[in-house]
């Protein structure tokens, strides 16, 4: 692939670390495409790094501190002459604050400022040579897209991030996410299906579609279900997936392609952070815990199988012992595949952080550890009813140990393999394989490869529905 270390010396050399959520890792090997076309490099250690860029979260407040404590272990580095750039959420919900407390960081540039890297870095070389001050901001909403400045994508593996919509309307009380990427923003079709292309020519065969609503897709030829049908009909294109959907957004098409469409994976991310009405309403999620119940019901009776996971936030403002209760039973109800679990981080121009009725701390741990040891639970189970059958996997890249290969299945498990031969491992990335599953855990399943014909996918995907 591409983006891999080299030592040539005369080379410039960035290196990109993310923060946050999947649309942070696209954005990042985005702007390690934009950097590709100025002649640079990608480098896996800061310390041989010409340009480091911190592609930073905003959602929770350990996420953002996170960018500071970095940003002082890089400031002895600049002495080499290095420069430092923050990118991501924090650069855009608090660039006077970084420039404030970091003024050796020679640039800040917001989510959807980045297709003008080039110039930030070139600008920022000359005033380092000329008086070695600092600073640009880049954060202004601009008013072109720019997915029509990046050049063409590659893909950094077998699976791949695309993303198609961006921003958020829904103004959710704890959420900053409107305020650091903006208005909801779909590309055209003919954008996505263009990058699909290139990504699945550069070696891609599962894309996972990103938005931070991707469900509220509304492109030029209608909404998401629609752009999977189109996205299914590319050869060497063998697995979809999307992420992250609302469940205001589920609409019935999208739901019925979970049947319909092979390519589809039967997994979803659908989060519902919590099970109370009366919290779900002091969210402003703008749907009550039945609503969503049915979807997951509509969801099952498509497509059997499909594989539910879930974000939970605990100890949001006002709520109390039964609205968490509450959130257990939910999570009893729809029985998880896998979930993500937090306690209410008070995040600054928020309306829940204004809020008078804040959960104290002691409380919230109690109820995350409560809600993780159901989740966790469930998880086990879910990985433990794979014992003996045989799952197709898409083997993405090498396991921890050296003689292992990693993939993943259709319903987004780790699975480990042992490889009989580790110097051919790489043989293996981006073929589906059929592996009977031999043991499972928490967080991974273990098999071994049933038989070296590769079958197709379909096929297995049939035999485990009926
Ligand atoms: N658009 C998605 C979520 C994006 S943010 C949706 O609507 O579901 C990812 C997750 O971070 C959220 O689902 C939520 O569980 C968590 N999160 C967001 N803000 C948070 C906060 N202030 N405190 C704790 N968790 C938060
Ligand atoms: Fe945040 Fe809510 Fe928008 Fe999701 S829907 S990104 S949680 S405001
Ligand atoms: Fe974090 Fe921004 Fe994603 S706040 S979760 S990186 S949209």
């Amino acid at each position: 692939m591409r983006r891999t270390f080299s030592d040539c010396p005369l080379a410039k050399k960035v290196f990109i670390k993310s923060y946050g959520c999947q649309m942070n890792v696209y954005d990042s090997a985005r702007m390690g495409d934009v950097l590709a076309r100025e002649g640079y490099i990608a480098t896996d250690a800061p310390s041989n790094a010409d340009l480091v860029i911190l592609n930073t979260c905003h959602i929770r407040e350990k996420a953002a501190e996170k960018v500071y404590s970095e940003l002082g272990r890089l400031r002895s580095l600049k002495e080499s002459g290095m420069l430092i750039a923050v990118a991501g959420c924090v650069a855009q919900a608090e660039g006077e604050e970084i420039m404030r407390r970091a003024p050796y960081v020679d640039f800040v540039v917001g989510p959807q400022n980045y297709h003008q890297l080039a110039k930030l870095v070139s600008d920022a070389n000359l005033t380092q040579k000329s008086s070695g001050l600092a600073c640009a901001i880049n954060t202004d909403f601009p008013a072109e897209s720019k997915f029509d400045f990046l050049p063409e994508a590659r893909a950094s593996g077998p699976a791949v991030f695309l993303t198609i919509q961006e921003g958020c309307d829904k103004f959710c009380s704890f959420c900053v996410v409107p305020y650091t990427r903006g208005v909801e923003f779909s590309r055209p079709a003919s954008s996505v299906l263009e990058e699909a292309r290139q990504l699945v020519n550069d070696g891609a065969t599962e894309i996972t579609l990103l938005g931070q609503n991707v469900n509220a897709y509304h492109g030029d030829e209608g909404r998401l279900a629609g752009l999977i049908q189109k996205l299914s009909e590319i050869g060497g294109l063998n697995r979809i997936r999307y992420t992250t959907s609302h469940p205001r957004d589920m609409d019935k098409d999208l739901i019925a392609a979970h049947g319909n469409i092979s390519k589809l994976m039967p997994h979803l991310h659908l989060p519902v952070q919590s099970g109370s009405d009366a919290t779900l309403a002091r969210m402003n999620r703008q749907h009550v815990a039945d609503d969503y119940l049915r979807i997951i019901d509509k969801l099952r009776a498509a497509r059997p199988d499909i594989a539910l996971s879930s974000d939970f936030i605990v100890g949001h403002p006002g709520e109390t012992d039964a609205d968490f209760e509450a959130t257990l039973a939910l999570v009893d109800a729809v029985g998880y595949a896998q979930a993500y679990s937090f306690k209410y981080s008070k995040r600054p121009g928020t309306p829940a952080s204004d809020r008078d009725d804040q959960v104290p701390e002691h409380v919230k741990s109690d109820r995350l550890e409560a809600l993780q040891n159901l989740l966790n639970r469930q998880q086990l189970e879910f990985n433990k009813s794979f014992v003996g059958k045989v799952v197709p996997v898409l083997f993405e890249r090498r396991g921890k140990l050296p003689h292992q290969i990693a993939g993943r299945t259709p319903y987004m498990q780790a699975v480990y393999v042992d490889c009989e031969n580790s110097d051919r491992a790489d043989q293996h990335f981006g073929k589906i394989l059929p592996i009977r599953i031999f043991d499972a855990f928490a967080n991974s399943l273990t098999g071994i490869i049933e038989t070296p014909i590769e079958r197709r996918e379909s096929n297995l995907m049939g035999r485990l529905r009926g």
